[in-house]
C-alpha cells in the first residue's frame, strides 16, 4: 500500500464523530434526488455511501425507505454503523484503503451513490480507479453525489505539494492538529467536472462554513452526475 494511504488510514481509525445528518446531505435529497430524479426512497432504492463514517447519512436515507449500504476504512466507524443499525449489520463493511477498479460492494447495482468528504483522500490515480469502480456499480442512469475539498478550505493554507495531485497537510491549531495527512484539493468547477467526466454532469455547487477565525472556512465543491451507460 502506498505510504500516503497508510498515513491517512491511521488517522481515520479513531473514527469520525459526526452522528447527525448534515445539511449538505439532506438538502440535495430534497432539492435534487427526490424532485429531479424521483429517488424518494419509497421504492426501496439501493444506496451506497462510500466513506460512510458513523452512518449519519445512511440513517437519514434509511428513514426515507432506501436500502442502504456503507463502506469505510475505519473499523471504529463501521462498528458504530452496525451498532446503530443493528438489524442490518451485514450492510456495512471495512474496506481496503487502496482502491481497485474491480471493487464491487454488496453486489453493486446502485440507484444512488454518495461520497461525502471522502474521495479527496485519494491521489489523482487512485481517485480515477475508485470512480471507475463506483461507476461500474451503478444502474444505467443512476446518480452520484460527491463532495470535494476546494482551496477555500482552511487546510489548503497549511499544505504543501506532495505528489499525484495530493498535498501534505500539517498544522497545529488550538482545537485541531494534523501531520502526515494528505488531501487532493479541487481548484475550480472546471477541474471538478473534468475529474468526474465519466459521469454526465447534472449540477455543480458548493457549501462553506466558518465558526472560528483561527480555524478558517470549510469550502467544498459538490458534484451531481449521472452514470453514462
Ligand atoms: C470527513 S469523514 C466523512 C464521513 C461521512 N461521509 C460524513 O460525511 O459524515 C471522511 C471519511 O472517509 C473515510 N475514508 C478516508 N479514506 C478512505 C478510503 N481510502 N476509502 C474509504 N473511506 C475512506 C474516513 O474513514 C472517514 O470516515
Amino acid at each position: 500500500m502506498e505510504e500516503y494511504l497508510k498515513r491517512n488510514s491511521e488517522c481515520w481509525q479513531a473514527g469520525y464523530d459526526a452522528e447527525n445528518v448534515e445539511s449538505f446531505v439532506f438538502r440535495p435529497y430534497g432539492r435534487i434526488f427526490k424532485t429531479e430524479f424521483g429517488l424518494t426512497g419509497s421504492n426501496h432504492e439501493r444506496l451506497l455511501d462510500f466513506g460512510c463514517g458513523q452512518g449519519a447519512a445512511l440513517r437519514f436515507f434509511r428513514s426515507k425507505g432506501f436500502d442502504v449500504y456503507g463502506v469505510d476504512i475505519s473499523e471504529t466507524d463501521i462498528a458504530r454503523c452496525q451498532e446503530t443499525m443493528s438489524d442490518i449489520p451485514d450492510h456495512f463493511a471495512v474496506i481496503a484503503a487502496a482502491p481497485s477498479e474491480e471493487d464491487v460492494f454488496f453486489g453493486g447495482e446502485y440507484d444512488l451513490i454518495i461520497a461525502v468528504q471522502a474521495l479527496y483522500y485519494y491521489s489523482d490515480s487512485d481517485l480515477q480507479r475508485r470512480l471507475v469502480s463506483l461507476h461500474n456499480q451503478m444502474k444505467p442512469g443512476a446518480i452520484l453525489y460527491a463532495t470535494m475539498m476546494g482551496p477555500g478550505h482552511y487546510k489548503y493554507e497549511h499544505s504543501q505539494p506532495y505528489k499525484d495531485g495530493l498535498r501534505k497537510v500539517e498544522f497545529s491549531l488550538p482545537r485541531l492538529q494534523a501531520s502526515d495527512h494528505y488531501v487532493n484539493f479541487t481548484h475550480s468547477e472546471d477541474e471538478l467536472i473534468d475529474r468526474f467526466s465519466m459521469f454526465e454532469k447534472v449540477h455543480v455547487g458548493f457549501y462553506d462554513a466558518k465558526y472560528r477565525e483561527d480555524e478558517g472556512a470549510s469550502f467544498h465543491y459538490t458534484f451531481v452526475g449521472r452514470a453514462k451507460k
